[in-house]
């Protein structure tokens, strides 16, 4: 079986479930129909369909039939070549190849040997902590390693302090010619990342106009790494456009990314302003972070479209069943009613690792044996569900029959589908990100970056901390 039989597509459909919203299941602490219904659903589903043609990510399921070829091509020269690959970048241009490379390979991937990792070892330095580039480099021989550098703007500090450490250990080992080592992906025309791509003569795949950094794991951004490393990206972006499908409908029960948008709305509305993302599946971890970004950057907004001062936004929080039943589900369960947590299920599992007999005169342990570690996070997933649901306060279910390519592509639109029907329902901008420039020119104007002196004349003017509170 494979993405292109339709009866297989069908049975790997992504399934969401928000009977945990609703005032049925939950009484007065859920959502009524009602409710979900006053929200601006016409508009905003024709807000999607107007503005369709601005999302391009919405196109990337389809329109990338001859760059899937190069990098397929590409992605076979690297593997034959080299024992690593690199990703430099930050934000939107590395918490995609993370969160999809966690899905969909090993969990210890780059500790396998070669010949069962089908793929160059993979690391994503998505920070410019010091000791972590230095420990990238204790572990890595730079003459095996093709670096790929990420940023769709092209002068991403982070990104190009990075490019700098890294061309100047190569040109060390190399000499000038180090083109063999690095691939730019970034916007044909804009930023410096192209210009320098250029100017040295490097292979270079773009960042399509219309693709914002943290919607871009289905270009190139996301799609080089993870066919690197063996992943079908073709069958990913068949789950894509599977989805894309489903959340065409207009109406919000049929459509699983509407349904999601509207009920966080909703919640929204009556004061649920974190929204958790738990997956029950260590392959899913990353996930979080991946839509921690998407859902906070996108939807963390002062203004609406129409100028009025709204401060929406929703704090998204990372968490992983079963490890953080041990850690948050206390607050979740007996905390406030501030939060909605999304559960993400898997029905079937890669494995199934048996649990073996064992200590039978003790029965508070062997009551264990016989069954599978499977049964057992199934049975704390639907335990953690319905003890959180019991305590009042609200939860829903994305459940993926298995994690393969096809099911991670849908996970992905399905986010991306979800928080741009969101941004429609607030009437905000869901694909600038203007809060983040302030501490971006600040960070320029610290060091020094030409044309940023008034913003350091500020800095230096700002009231210095007080001895009296620090202690
Ligand atoms: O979503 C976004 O646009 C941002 O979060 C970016 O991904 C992040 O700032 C990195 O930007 P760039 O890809 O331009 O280096």
């Amino acid at each position: 079986m494979s993405w292109q039989d339709l009866q297989w597509q069908e049975s790997m459909r992504i399934r969401v479930n928000i009977n945990g919203m609703m005032s049925e299941q939950m009484g007065e602490w859920g959502l009524t129909k009602e409710e979900l219904l006053a929200l601006p659903l016409e508009s905003a589903a024709q807000g999607m369909i107007d503005k369709r043609d601005q999302m391009k990510w919405r196109e990337l399921p389809y329109n990338q039939d001859e760059i899937v070829a190069d990098i397929l091509a590409t992605a076979a020269e690297i593997q034959a070549r080299f024992e690593n690959f690199v990703v430099l970048g930050i934000g939107g241009s590395a918490l995609g190849p993370i969160a999809v490379h966690q899905a969909l390979r090993h969990l210890h991937y780059n500790d396998l040997p070669a010949e069962k990792r089908g793929g160059p070892r993979l690391y994503i330095e998505d920070n410019v902590d010091p000791e972590r580039m230095a420990a990238l480099l204790d572990v890595i021989d730079v003459e095996k390693t093709m670096f790929n550098v990420i940023t769709k703007s092209g002068s991403t500090s982070e990104t190009m302090s990075q490019l700098l450490i890294i061309t100047d250990i190569l040109r060390g080992k190399l000499g000038q010619d180090i083109s063999s080592h690095i691939i730019a992906t970034t916007d044909k025309e804009k930023g410096n990342l192209i210009k320098i791509a250029r100017r040295e003569g490097w292979k270079t795949f773009y960042v399509p106009d219309g693709v914002g950094g943290r919607f871009s794991q289905l270009c190139p951004v996301g799609l080089l790494a993870a066919a690197v490393c063996g992943i079908d990206i073709r069958d990913m972006l068949a789950g894509a456009a599977y989805m894309d499908k489903l959340s065409a409908e207009p109406d919000i029960f049929k459509n699983p990314a509407y349904l999601l948008a509207a009920v966080q709305v909703a919640a929204m509305e009556k004061g649920c302003n974190i929204h958790v993302l738990m997956p029950y599946a260590d392959s899913l971890r990353f996930f979080s972070d991946w839509y921690a970004q998407l859902w906070a950057e996108s939807l963390g907004k002062q203004w609406d479209n129409d100028g009025n001062l709204i401060h929406a936004g929703q704090t998204p929080v990372k968490a992983l069943g079963v490890t953080d039943q041990h850690s948050q589900v206390q607050l979740y369960t007996e905390g406030p009613f501030d939060k909605v947590v999304t559960f993400l299920g898997v029905e079937r599992y890669r494995v199934t690792t048996p649990i073996p007999d064992g200590y039978l005169d003790i029965p508070d342990v062997s009551f264990l044996c016989g069954h599978t570690q499977n049964e057992l996070i199934a049975a704390e997933q639907r335990a953690t569900e319905y003890a959180i649901a019991k305590s009042g306060h609200l939860i829903n279910t994305i459940t993926l029959p298995e994690v393969n390519a096809f099911t991670v592509g849908q996970l992905l639109y399905l986010f991306e589908v979800m928080t741009a029907f969101a941004g429609e329902l607030l009437n905000l901008n869901a694909f600038d990100q203007p809060g983040v420039e302030e501490g971006k020119n600040a960070t320029y104007a610290l060091l020094g970056k030409p044309g940023f002196d008034e913003k350091r004349a500020e800095l230096e003017s700002a009231p210095p901390d007080l001895d009296r509170y620090i202690v």
